[in-house]
C-alpha cells in the first residue's frame, strides 16, 4: 500500500478557503514528502461516502469547515477530549485503518491572542460570543480555559442552551433582546457568525452601549477589517480579525499530520495579504 499523503479541506461551500496557500507554503517551506494540500466542495448529504473515498485514496487527513465539523464529529471513531468536548472536529486524520478526530480550533484561538489581551479582557472576565455553531463551540471552550466566562448570544435561542448544555463549562445564554443589560459588564467580544462576510452587516451590538475598554475580535478574516471591526476602530477600541487563529488552527493540523509545528511568520502573513 502506498503511504497517504493527501491533504485537503472539506466544506460545503469551500471555495473562500485560504486553508491551501497556508499548507501548501509549509509543504513547500518543509519540503514535505506530501501531494499539495486541496479543496473538496461535498453536499452534506454526501459527507460519509465521500471521506471513506478518500480515506481509501490515500489520504492522511482533512481538515473540516463549514457546515461539517459536528458530522465530522460524528463520523470520527476516536476523537481528542477537547474534540469530545466541543462536539465538533475540524481535523480528521487517517491512521492504521481508524478515523480519528481532533479540534485545533481551540488551541489555534488561544494562540491567536496576545498576552495581554487575555490577561486584561478575558481571565477572570465576561466574554460575549456571538453564534453558536461549530466556531462558537470551540471559542467558548477557549475562552473558558483563559479562565473567562463565556455569554452566548445567538438567533436561534435553543442553539446557545445546546452549547451551554453539551460543552460543560462555567458559561451564561444570553437572549438577543436582553443584550444590551449586560453589555456594559462585557470586556471581549467575539464573532463567530457568518454575518460580516463579503459586504454584509453585522449589527448584533449595540457599540455606544460597549465598555471603552473591551476588546473585539471577529473569526471573518475576508474582508481584514469587516464592519464589525471598522466599529470597534472608530470608538478607539482593541481589535483583531480571524486571520492569526486560522493560520495557528493550521499550525497544529499540520503537526498532527506531518509532525512538524510550522512557525507563524511574515513571509506567511504577506502572502496571506496580497491574496
Ligand atoms: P461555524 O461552524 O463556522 O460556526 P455554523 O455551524 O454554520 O458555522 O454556525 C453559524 C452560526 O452563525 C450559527 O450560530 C448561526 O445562527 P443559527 O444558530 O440561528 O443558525 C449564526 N448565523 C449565521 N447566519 C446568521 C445571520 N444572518 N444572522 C444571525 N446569525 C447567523
Amino acid at each position: 500500500m502506498n503511504e497517504a499523503t493527501k491533504t485537503g479541506v472539506i466544506g460545503f461551500p469551500v471555495d473562500h478557503s485560504v486553508s491551501p496557500t497556508i499548507h501548501n507554503y509549509w509543504i513547500n517551506k518543509h519540503q514535505i514528502n506530501a501531494d499539495l494540500y486541496k479543496k473538496i466542495s461535498v453536499d452534506p448529504k454526501f459527507f460519509e461516502e465521500e471521506v471513506l473515498r478518500l480515506k481509501e485514496n490515500g489520504t492522511l487527513g482533512l481538515n473540516v469547515t463549514v457546515p461539517l465539523k459536528e458530522l465530522a464529529f460524528s463520523f470520527s471513531e476516536e476523537q481528542t477530549e477537547i474534540a469530545k468536548q466541543t462536539r465538533a472536529v475540524n481535523t480528521l486524520t487517517f491512521k492504521n485503518g481508524k478515523v480519528y478526530g481532533d479540534n485545533t480550533d481551540v488551541i489555534g484561538f488561544q494562540r491567536s491572542l496576545d498576552k495581554e489581551t487575555v490577561e486584561n479582557n478575558i481571565a477572570n472576565k465576561k466574554c460575549l460570543v456571538l453564534g453558536a455553531g461549530g466556531a462558537a463551540r470551540a471559542v467558548a471552550c477557549a475562552l473558558s480555559n483563559l479562565g473567562g466566562t463565556p455569554f452566548i448570544c445567538n438567533r436561534t435561542l435553543k442553539n446557545a442552551l445546546k452549547i451551554q448544555q453539551e460543552l460543560r463549562i462555567q458559561s451564561e445564554v444570553i437572549e438577543e433582546e436582553n443584550l444590551s443589560t449586560v453589555i456594559g459588564e462585557i470586556s471581549f467580544i467575539v464573532n463567530t457568525t457568518s454575518l460580516g462576510l463579503g459586504d454584509t452587516e453585522n449589527n448584533a451590538v449595540d457599540f455606544t452601549q460597549v465598555n471603552h475598554r473591551a476588546f473585539v475580535y471577529d473569526l471573518i478574516y475576508n474582508p481584514k477589517l469587516t464592519k464589525f471591526l471598522s466599529v470597534a476602530k472608530e470608538k478607539s477600541l482593541g481589535y483583531q480579525n480571524g486571520m492569526k487563529m486560522l493560520i495557528e488552527q493550521a499550525a497544529e493540523s499540520f503537526k498532527i499530520w506531518h509532525n512538524i509545528h510550522p512557525k507563524n511568520s511574515d513571509e506567511l502573513m504577506n502572502v496571506l495579504e496580497e491574496l
